[in-house]
């Protein structure tokens, strides 16, 4: 049988740097990564731009399962068009959030997700990638901070592209987020038994990037040597 792929996986809230973090991880390990927030955003931009009713779970999981989508150097397509920046909105993250709560469409995404292991290895950034999509995964971190930091970091980037926002309701957005993504009864966010929790509130990406190679050369000494 074919060794198993190695994979990473880095689930926590919105806003606590898991993107960046991931992605500088896989650089490092010169792995694949997922991104499985970005597939729940395209179900969600996807519905409404179809104009499903977000109460359908049916007709969401049809959608997500055929979803025309295509990822290209780090630029993502929905049916021929470049969405790359679209799902990256508030609006997309509360539509994702919300689909994201239907068993049909977390089904659905199931497979395709579980399909992104490939060799030589995976670091896969979510909610439940620990927990319900790689629960066999060797390194397995959940990614925290306060409530207040993530908005403001949220904040900073949005000011940086010239988005007016307050951070105030940035709070209570990322807030409402939360409890809906901790309290729904399928794949909730919470951290897998096995999974080591790192707060960053208090800490730089390069900080939390050490800490997550260091848990891979313990767990995946070959994976470790091959860092870049
Ligand atoms: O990570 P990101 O903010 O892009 O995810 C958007 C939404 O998708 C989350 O708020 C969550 O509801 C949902 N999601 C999920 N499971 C994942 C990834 C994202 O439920 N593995």
């Amino acid at each position: 049988m074919a060794e198993p792929v190695p994979v990473v996986t880095i689930d926590g809230p919105s806003g606590s740097g898991k993107g960046t973090v991931a992605a500088e991880v896989a650089r490092r390990l010169g792995w694949r990564i997922l991104d499985s927030g970005a597939l729940y955003r395209l179900v969600g931009l996807a519905a409404r731009r179809a104009g499903v009713d977000f109460a359908d779970a049916e007709a969401l999981a049809r959608l997500a399962a055929g979803l025309p989508v295509r990822f290209d150097d780090g630029r993502i397509f929905l049916d021929g068009e470049e969405v790359t920046l679209a799902i990256r909105t508030e609006t997309a993250g509360n539509d994702a959030s919300r689909v994201a709560a239907l068993p049909e469409v977390r089904q659905a995404l199931l497979r395709w997700q579980r399909d992104y292991a490939r060799p030589p290895g995976l670091v896969a950034d979510g909610r439940d990638m620990g927990t319900v999509v790689f629960p066999r995964a060797p390194v397995k971190i959940f990614l925290d901070a306060s409530a207040r930091e993530r908005a403001r970091r949220r904040y900073k980037q949005l000011k940086e592209q010239g988005i007016d926002v307050n951070l105030s309701d940035l709070v209570a957005e990322i807030e409402e987020r939360d409890r809906r993504d901790r309290n729904r009864s399928v794949a909730p966010l919470r951290p897998a038994e096995d999974a080591l929790v790192i707060d960053s509130t208090d800490l730089s990406v390069e900080e939390v990037v050490e800490q997550v190679l260091q848990a891979v050369r313990r767990k995946l000494p070959a994976a470790g040597a091959g860092e870049r």
